[in-house]
This record gives structure tokens, C-alpha cells and sequence, in this order.
């Protein structure tokens, strides 16, 4: 009875084991000079004539079982220790969870919003040609307003796209009005990286084309897309803009919130722009076959909403990898 519970107890300790060391623990407790195994195989001499033949037979076999089963204990420890297993009691290593990048979180953000109000959302290419890009959004080749978008070329003569305004041609050309999308997407333009630009930035472009819209439908649509983005009780002020491909065009501006109006180093005279705006122009909508409609469409920076939204004052922290910029901006957060 003795013997068999030991034996049991000494099965589970060396299954129990760790560490090499801590079989080695197990191993002298049972087997050692003093062990509780060597023990009693030294007190046989004590039995009684009938007890010393059974008692020794078991224990000696046990003995033998208790090694082998140490020695194949050892060698397993010592391949997971190789495995870099090696103490698997330890508790796991919790795995990095990643979260969106801030212009994801954001640009999700303000698709909703207009999805609330009944846009759909479309995409167009990274790679475009001078067509989409410029020609057919009233912006032929030698017009001044190129200067504006200082263009990647590749070497076919397409370019990656400066704005995201060429997905508006692609829609108009494939469908037919009404017509409400919103298209978020990447574009780029040559510059040097530094606090305020980037070679490289996301936009959000907005076109809404039916029989009878109206300045005041963009205006109202953008103040709503303004307030929910900003705050409800945000400034909204539209001053006149220039696009070759809306007229009349606007640019929307909002009181500053880091100085909330009285003029600071980020704001001109307590405003900032944060996007521009126009009725679609009348040649665009003559080259689509849509002389009898009237559009409104619009454009924004997605980098820029966010700098002003977050209070950050360098466009490049968006494309550093920067963890610790980066894990601030998790949806609960925002
Ligand atoms: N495409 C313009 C830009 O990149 C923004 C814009 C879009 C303006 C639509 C008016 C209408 O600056």
C-alpha cells in the first residue's frame, strides 16, 4: 500500500517537473542516498521472511521504472529547453494587438457621415492618365492650374493621380443621374516632405449630380459634414475659391479650435480651411452628356482634418510607423 502510493506520487512529480533541476530534486527525494524509495529497499532486511521476497520484488521494479521514467523525463525536458520550451508553466506572452492607422480610423469616420446622408462610396485608380486627371475636369494641358498639382509622371506618360477629382469623371462617365458618392482614396503630388506636406496624402472626394442642386444643398451638406466632425457648435464660413472644374467654387473654412477664433501660428486670423468645394462646372457637365443637370462636388485632405482635429502639428508623424504615435489612436479613443 505504501509502496503504491509512493509510486504514484513519484509518477506525478516527475511528470510535474519544469526544469532539469527540478528533476533532479524529485530524482534525489525518491532515489538518492536518503530517499523515500531508498529507504525502504535498505528497511527490507527488517521484514519478515514472507514479506522480504514481495516487498523486495516490487521495489526494486519500481526502482528501475522510477529511472527510466526520470531518464526519459530528462531527455524531454532538455529537447523542449533546446526548443526554447523550456518552462511551460510559465504564462503566455500576451500578442500585440495593432489598431487602425489614425487616417483609416478617420477617413471611416467621415465616410459615415456621409453615408448618413445618403452618398455611396466608390474608388478609382492610383494610376491615371492626364484625361482623367486633368483634361476632362476643365483643366487642359497648358492651363495654368497644373502648376498647382506638381505631378508624378510615369514613364507611359500616365501619373499617379494629384487628387482624387478624377473619380468623379469615371462615375459620371459609367453612370447616369442621380448621382451621390463620396471616394476616399490616395494621391500624390511632388514635394519634399516637411511639417505641413507630404509627397503622398489621402482625400476624400464628394459629387452629388441631380436635376436641381444647389449651392445651398453643398453648403448644407458640408456645415452638417462640419458639425459632426468638429462639434456641433463649430463656425462654419464659406469664402470663394478657385477650381477649373467647379464654378463657382469655395473653400470651407471653420473657426480655429486651438485658438478658438482669436488668431494663433496654425490659423489665419482665427479661421482654418479645411476643404474645397464648388457646382460643378459647366463644361464638365457638357462633356459628360449632363448638360440638364446640375452637380456640387468636393475635396479634402484627410491628413489635414486630422491635424486640426487632433492637434497635431506635423503631417509626417502619419507616415513614420512611429508605435507610440500610432497606438493613441484607437477607435474607443476617438
Ligand atoms: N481636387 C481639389 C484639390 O485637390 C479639391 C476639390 C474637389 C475642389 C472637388 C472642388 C471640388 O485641391
Amino acid at each position: 500500500m505504501k509502496l503504491h502510493e509512493l509510486e504514484k506520487n513519484a509518477r506525478k512529480e516527475i511528470e510535474e517537473t519544469a526544469t532539469s533541476e527540478e528533476l533532479e530534486k524529485v530524482r534525489i527525494r525518491y532515489l538518492g542516498r536518503k530517499g523515500k524509495l531508498t529507504e525502504i529497499l535498505h528497511s527490507i532486511g527488517n521484514l519478515s521472511k514472507e514479506e522480504k521476497p514481495v516487498v523486495g520484488r516490487v521495489a526494486n521494479r519500481l526502482k528501475i521504472e522510477l529511472d527510466q521514467l526520470i531518464l526519459i523525463r530528462k531527455k524531454n525536458l532538455e529537447e523542449s529547453r533546446t526548443l526554447g520550451l523550456e518552462d511551460l508553466s510559465l504564462p503566455g506572452r500576451k500578442p500585440t494587438i495593432g489598431n487602425l492607422h489614425p487616417l483609416t480610423i478617420l477617413s471611416e469616420e467621415i465616410i459615415n457621415i456621409f453615408i448618413s446622408m445618403g452618398f455611396s462610396v466608390v474608388e478609382g485608380p492610383e494610376i491615371e492618365t492626364d484625361y482623367y486627371n486633368f483634361t476632362a475636369l476643365n483643366t487642359p494641358p497648358e492651363h495654368p492650374a497644373r502648376d498647382l498639382h506638381d505631378t508624378f509622371y510615369l514613364k507611359d506618360g500616365r501619373l499617379l493621380r494629384t487628387h482624387t477629382s478624377p473619380v468623379q469623371i469615371r462615375i459620371m462617365e459609367k453612370h447616369s443621374p442621380p448621382l451621390r458618392i463620396i471616394s476616399p482614396g490616395r494621391c500624390y503630388r511632388v514635394d519634399t516632405f516637411d511639417p505641413s506636406h507630404s509627397p503622398t496624402f489621402m482625400q476624400i472626394e464628394g459629387l452629388w449630380v441631380d436635376k436641381d442642386v444647389s449651392m445651398a444643398d453643398l453648403f448644407g451638406t458640408l456645415k452638417i459634414f462640419a458639425r459632426k466632425t468638429f462639434g456641433g457648435d463649430t463656425k462654419v464660413e464659406f469664402l470663394p475659391g478657385y477650381f477649373p472644374f467647379t464654378e463657382p467654387s469655395a473653400e470651407l473654412w471653420i473657426q480655429c479650435p486651438f485658438c478658438t477664433g482669436k488668431g494663433c501660428s496654425v490659423c489665419h486670423q482665427g479661421n482654418i480651411e479645411i476643404l474645397g468645394c464648388g457646382m460643378v462646372h459647366p463644361n464638365v457637365l457638357k462633356n459628360m452628356g449632363y448638360s440638364e443637370f446640375l452637380g456640387f462636388a468636393f475635396g479634402m485632405g484627410v491628413e489635414r482634418i486630422a491635424m486640426i482635429k487632433y492637434n497635431i502639428n506635423d503631417i509626417r508623424l502619419f507616415y513614420q510607423n512611429d508605435l507610440q504615435f500610432l497606438k493613441q489612436f484607437n477607435e474607443s479613443k476617438l
